[in-house]
């Protein structure tokens, strides 16, 4: 057991060290907004693959549209800009964030129609732009 722990030691020194993702500064709102947010996304994402595993096609259309489609942007807006996420993030991963907001979109349409079919092929658009950002980049 000893061993095994020393070795999980071991193991998450390494990743630490070769952590290359790049480091983006936020302001303590701007990133207590985008943490909010981030639990909001996985929720989301829970609840539209219990909706797709139930066959709930056009209900996890309406959510994916509502909470990560283009419907969810600009949801920070109004609040000051040292709370907005968004401006304070290199172009490239704001991007990421933009075409995931597209993805989604594109995912809910399918599944408001009903088509079961499209709606499963472009279901892995859902996650892919979260993994897409979490491996380029970190705020600590
Ligand atoms: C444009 C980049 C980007 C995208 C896209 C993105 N995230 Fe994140 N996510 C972040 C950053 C940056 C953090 C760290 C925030 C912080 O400083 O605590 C984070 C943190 C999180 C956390 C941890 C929240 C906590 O409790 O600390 C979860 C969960 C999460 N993201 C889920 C998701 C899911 C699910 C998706 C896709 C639907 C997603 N993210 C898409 C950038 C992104």
């Amino acid at each position: 057991m000893r061993i095994f722990i020393f070795a999980l030691f071991f193991v998450s020194t390494v990743v630490t060290a070769q952590d290359s993702r790049q480091l983006v500064s936020l302001p303590p709102a701007a990133q207590d907004a985008l943490r909010q947010e981030m639990l909001d996304n996985i929720a989301a994402v829970n609840e539209i693959l219990t909706l797709m595993a139930g066959n709930k096609i056009k209900e996890a259309g309406e959510l994916a549209e509502a909470k990560l489609g283009r419907s969810a942007m600009g949801k920070h807006r109004d609040k000051p800009f040292d709370a907005r996420p968004g401006p304070h993030m290199p172009p490239a991963m704001h991007g990421i964030g933009m075409d995931g907001h597209q993805a989604a979109s594109e995912f809910a349409a399918a599944a408001k129609a009903g088509d079961r079919d499209k709606a499963l092929t472009l279901l892995p658009n859902l996650t892919s732009p979260c993994v897409a950002c979490h491996f380029s980049y970190r705020t600590r």
